[in-house]
Order: structure tokens, then sequence, then C-alpha cells
């Protein structure tokens, strides 16, 4: 039988065989990385808010407790966002005229709240509680990073599946003492892992059902 392709055509069967492997091959490796991109996790990007509100001012500099402000982050599911009346108590008296706070009297005046724009925003399906993390030895910042040095605020962790999971799995690696869930500057000390398992008995976490679905799928 006479050759059947030439060796030009079949030069160019080779690279479309070759294109079939690893192309698709390519495509998930880059796919994956876009997956775990901080532009897909949003990881780090300052959100824009209609009063242009520092953390770093106000909890850093000013020291203002995270519980002024989220003043169920202790006791509900959802942390909660202040009133217009909290920025008022001392706005009414400082910064008054102050062109970056006209939405802030704008608000008050007419009575409509502020629409901050959320940064941090789980899916529907999954069921998240702040209460049971912050006195159970987890910390904002173990969540929510160096809020008291944040200009604007960005999201510090990815919040996916598995970011949920890796502490679900082993909490005793992340968890401090009361005394310092709302320092957000704090740091592991050298001996994290004797002090975490303390830390496990003190709260008494029970982790063994910590990675079931019906936790956060409920
Ligand atoms: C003076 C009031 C005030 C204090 C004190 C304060 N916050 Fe906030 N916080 C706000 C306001 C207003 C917003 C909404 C605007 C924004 O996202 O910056 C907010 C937003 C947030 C968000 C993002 C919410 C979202 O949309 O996902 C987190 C996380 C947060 N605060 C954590 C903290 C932590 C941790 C502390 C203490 C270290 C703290 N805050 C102290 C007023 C405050
Ligand atoms: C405990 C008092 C206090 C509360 C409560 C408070 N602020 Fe302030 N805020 C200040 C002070 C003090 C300044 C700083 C003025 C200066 O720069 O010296 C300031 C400054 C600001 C500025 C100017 C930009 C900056 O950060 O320097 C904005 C905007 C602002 N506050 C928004 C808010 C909003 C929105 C709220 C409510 C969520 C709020 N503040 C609650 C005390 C407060
Ligand atoms: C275990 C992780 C974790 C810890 C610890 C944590 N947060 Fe959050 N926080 C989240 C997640 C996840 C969301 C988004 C929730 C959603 O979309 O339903 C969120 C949302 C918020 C919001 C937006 C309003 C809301 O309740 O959805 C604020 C404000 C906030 N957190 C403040 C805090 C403060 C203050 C602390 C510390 C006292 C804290 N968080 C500790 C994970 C955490
Ligand atoms: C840094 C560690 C850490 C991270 C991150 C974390 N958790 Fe937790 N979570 C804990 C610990 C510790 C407990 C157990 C508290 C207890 O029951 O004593 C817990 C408990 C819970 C519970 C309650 C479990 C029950 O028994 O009812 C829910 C729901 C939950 N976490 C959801 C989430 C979700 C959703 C995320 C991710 C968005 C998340 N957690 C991220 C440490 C963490
Ligand atoms: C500690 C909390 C937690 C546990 C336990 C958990 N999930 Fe999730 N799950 C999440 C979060 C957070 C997301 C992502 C939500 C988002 O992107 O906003 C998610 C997303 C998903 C999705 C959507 C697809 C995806 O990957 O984004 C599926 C399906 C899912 N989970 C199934 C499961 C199953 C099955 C189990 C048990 C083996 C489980 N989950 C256990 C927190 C949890």
């Amino acid at each position: 039988m006479a050759q059947l392709f030439s060796a030009r055509a079949d030069l160019f069967l080779r690279l479309g065989l070759l294109a079939l492997v690893v192309l698709p091959l390519t495509m998930a490796v880059s796919g994956f990385a876009y997956y775990r991109s901080s532009y897909y996790t949003g990881v780090g990007a300052y959100v824009q808010q209609p009063v242009p509100f520092s953390h770093r001012h106000h909890a850093g500099e000013l020291g203002i407790d995270c519980r002024y402000c989220h003043t169920q982050v202790e006791k509900a599911a959802f942390a909660g966002l202040p009133p217009t009346e909290t920025c008022m108590t001392c706005h009414s008296q400082i910064w008054t005229n102050a062109e970056m706070l006209a939405p802030i009297r704008a608000s008050l005046a007419t009575n409509t709240p502020i629409r901050w724009n959320r940064v941090h925003d789980l899916a529907d399906y999954v069921y998240f509680d702040h209460s049971v993390h912050v006195t159970n030895g987890v910390g904002c910042s173990s969540c929510h990073g160096d809020v008291a040095d944040m200009p604007l605020m960005a999201k510090a962790e990815p919040l996916t599946m598995g970011w949920c999971l890796d502490c679900h799995r082993d909490p005793a690696k992340n968890l401090r003492p009361e005394s310092e869930i709302y320092n957000t500057a704090w740091e592991k000390p050298a001996d994290q892992r004797r002090k975490g398992r303390a830390l496990l008995a003190h709260y008494g976490i029970r982790k063994d059902h910590l990675t079931d679905c019906s936790v956060c799928h409920r």
C-alpha cells in the first residue's frame, strides 16, 4: 500500500494529536490557577463604599472596639453593621461639615440607612455563624486579617470550602485565648501546637463532626 499520508500531513496529524492531549491539560491547569487566583476569590481587593470608612483610623488609631459597631458578633450568626446613629455619636461633634461625611448626614436627615457594599458574601447554601467561632477561640483576624490596619476593607482569605475545612480538620493550630479574639495583630506563639491543644480542651471543642457536610450545608 502506498504511503497513506505525505510526510507533511503526517507531521500535522502528530501535532494535532499532541494538541488533543496537551491542550485540555494546560486548560485544566490554567483554569485551576485562575480558580485559586486572588482575581477569582477577590482576596486583597479594596471595596469602594459610599463613605470611605477607615478601619485603620477608627479601630486601629482611635482604638474603638469591634463590638461597638458590630454589636451582634458574639451573640448571633450575623456580626451586623452599625446604624448611622453610631457614626453620629462622634460625627455630630467632630468633622461635622466634612464633605466626606455628607452621605452620613443625609442618611440621618432622611432616615434611610447607608447601603454598604458587601465585602464577604458566602453563597446562600452555606450556613455560617459568628458567635460559635468568636466565643470558641477563633479571632476576627483568622478570617478577616489585620482589619485594624485596613484603610478600606478587603477580603483577606478566600472563604472557599477548602479554606473552611482546613481549619475544621485541625482547629487547634488557630485557637487563641479570650483576651486576643479582637486583637487583629495577634500572632501565633512559637509553641502554638501545645497551647492550641490546651485551648481545644479549655473551650470544650469537639472536632470529630466539624467536617460533616451538614455542619455548613443545612
Ligand atoms: C466605628 C465603627 C466600626 C468599628 C469600630 C469596626 N467596624 Fe467593621 N465595619 C464598619 C462599617 C461601617 C463597615 C462597612 C463598610 C466597610 O466594609 O468598610 C464595616 C465592615 C466590616 C467588615 C466587612 C463586612 C462585609 O461587608 O463583609 C468586617 C470583616 C469588619 N468590619 C470587621 C471589623 C473588625 C474585626 C473590627 C475590630 C477590629 C471592626 N470591624 C471595627 C464599622 C466599624
Ligand atoms: C468614637 C468616635 C467615632 C465614631 C463612632 C465614628 N468616627 Fe469617624 N472619625 C472619628 C475621628 C476622631 C475622626 C478623625 C478626624 C481626624 O482626622 O482627626 C474620624 C474620621 C472619619 C472620616 C474621615 C476620614 C478618616 O478616616 O480620617 C470618615 C469618612 C469617618 N470618620 C466615617 C465614619 C463612619 C461612617 C462612622 C460610622 C460607621 C464613624 N466614622 C464613626 C471618630 C469617630
Ligand atoms: C471563622 C471565620 C470568621 C471569624 C472568626 C469572623 N468572621 Fe466575620 N465573616 C466571616 C464570613 C464567612 C462572613 C460572610 C458571611 C456571609 O456571607 O454569610 C463574615 C462577615 C462579616 C461581616 C459582615 C456582616 C455579616 O455578619 O455578614 C462583619 C461585619 C464581620 N464578619 C465582622 C467580624 C468581626 C468583628 C469578627 C471578630 C469579632 C469576625 N467577623 C470574625 C467569617 C468570620
Ligand atoms: C480558623 C478556624 C476556623 C475557620 C477558618 C472556620 N471555622 Fe467554623 N468552626 C471552627 C471551630 C473551632 C468550631 C467549633 C466551635 C465549637 O463547636 O466549639 C467551628 C464551628 C462551626 C460551625 C458550628 C458547628 C456546629 O457544631 O454547629 C459552623 C456552622 C461553622 N463552623 C461554619 C464555618 C464555615 C462555613 C467556615 C468557612 C466560611 C468556617 N466555619 C471557617 C473554626 C473555624
Ligand atoms: C466548614 C464548612 C463546610 C463543610 C463542612 C462542607 N462545606 Fe461545602 N461549601 C462550603 C463553602 C464555604 C462553600 C463555597 C461557597 C461559596 O463559594 O460561596 C461550599 C461549596 C460547596 C459546593 C458547591 C461547589 C463548590 O465546590 O463550590 C458543594 C457541592 C459542596 N460544598 C458540597 C459539600 C459536601 C458534599 C460536603 C461534605 C463532604 C461539604 N460541602 C462540607 C463549606 C463547607
